[in-house]
């Protein structure tokens, strides 16, 4: 039976949580009552950026520094004493990794080995959840079933594979540094998530978002590609799950989980923008740039039976009632209750989650 008040003054630090899944995690944490911390570089991710929108820095102390400022982040992580961490920082965009390739894998693959250096030498530090994606598995061994952990990891682009290389690094240090020490450390694999407040360069809702505010038509390319599409909070819930798991049951957790959304939550983008734009009141002009070829690259399917059979993780949120939840958010947004609606969605989502659950 899992302690409903788990979090309750759990110190957590979270690298990353001016990004926007830092940003959820940091409020959904303050939220359960924890004691949280965060290590970020100092310049925001996008403009506007839900950090500051959603006041998210207001109920936890901020570290502003590069992960790989080793020096610094040691200091902090020292100061602090946390007991959980989650790794977010990176540099997650596909595009931006082919344009700063240097930067992405420095980022991402030394910002995780500085992050686990630092934690392994921190007392305190319980456990380490280092949060990658589903385009870390090697594509060839795709299959119809979807990946599973113990799929090989690689990449043919130097985002997938640094990400690759972060998930090899947290292999390495829990076969060198961890085993047979107090600490414990996974990896999460998800991957195309939505939810308000996302305005990266190069995502299709953060896209839609601003074709509206700029009132310019959409581009899209390849309309018929299609992807499983999941809301970030239920992504979350896997990291939240795995971690209470860890701390709760130890060694048995440790390793690689796929959170990924099902085959229901698959579908193209263009059924994607028709929904968006429901809840937009019809107000965008979608340009398709090609409609009719057929989009080449594999879709990415993540197997999750791992994590919904030992975590009891699930989607609580199908593909509709994400996109909802999402265009909520954004008609929300420039009103001055944006706090206040993240919070009232990550209630609502507990709901949801514990009548699933009774
Ligand atoms: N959003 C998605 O759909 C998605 C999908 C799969 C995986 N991920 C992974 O989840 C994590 C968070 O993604 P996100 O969408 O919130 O990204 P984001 O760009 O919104 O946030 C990235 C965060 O990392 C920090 N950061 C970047 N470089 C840094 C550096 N050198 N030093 C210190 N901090 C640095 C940024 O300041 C920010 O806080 C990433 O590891 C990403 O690869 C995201």
């Amino acid at each position: 039976m899992m302690q409903t008040n788990f979090w309750v003054s759990k110190k957590v630090l979270i690298t990353g949580h001016t990004g926007f899944k830092g940003s959820w995690l940091s409020l959904w944490l303050q939220h359960l009552g924890a004691d949280v911390y965060g290590y970020s570089s100092s310049l925001p991710v996008s403009e506007p950026h839900l950090y500051g929108i959603a006041q998210v820095s207001k109920n936890m102390d901020s570290m502003y520094g590069d992960i790989l400022d080793y020096e610094r982040l040691q200091i902090f992580i020292q100061k602090i004493q946390p007991e959980i961490i989650f790794h977010l920082a990176a540099q997650p965009l596909v595009r931006e990794s082919y344009i700063e390739p240097i930067a992405t894998f420095s980022t991402n693959v030394m910002g995780t080995v500085h992050l686990l250096e630092a934690a392994r030498h921190t007392e305190s530090v319980r456990l380490v959840i280092n949060v990658t994606t589903d385009k870390c598995y090697e594509n060839s061994s795709n299959s119809l079933l979807g990946f599973i952990e113990k799929n090989p990891v690689g990449g043919s682009d130097p985002y997938s594979a640094s990400k690759a290389c972060s998930e090899i690094v947290t292999t390495a240090y829990e076969r060198s540094f961890y085993t047979n020490s107090s600490k414990l450390l996974s990896s999460a694999r998800a991957g195309n998530v939505i939810g308000g407040g996302d305005w990266a360069t190069d995502r299709i809702i953060p896209d839609i978002i601003r074709s509206i505010t700029n009132k310019q038509p959409l581009n899209i390319r390849y309309p018929q590609a299609i992807r499983p599409w999941q809301h970030v909070l239920d992504c979350l819930n896997g990291y939240l799950l795995l971690a209470q798991k860890m701390w709760e049951s130890g060694e048995k957790y440790i390793g690689s989980w796929n959170f990924g959304p099902g085959e229901s939550s698959i579908i193209s983008v263009a059924q994607l923008i028709e929904e968006c734009n429901k809840y937009l009141g019809n107000k965008l002009e979608v340009l398709y740039e090609s409609d009719t070829q057929p989009y080449e690259a594999t879709t990415l399917v993540l197997n999750s039976e791992k994590a919904e059979k030992l975590l009891n993780w699930g989607i609580e949120l199908p593909v509709k009632q994400s996109i909802e939840w999402t265009m909520d958010w954004y008609r929300n947004y420039m009103s001055n209750s944006l706090n206040d609606l993240t919070l009232r969605q990550i209630s609502n989502y507990e709901k949801i989650k514990a009548a699933r659950l009774s």
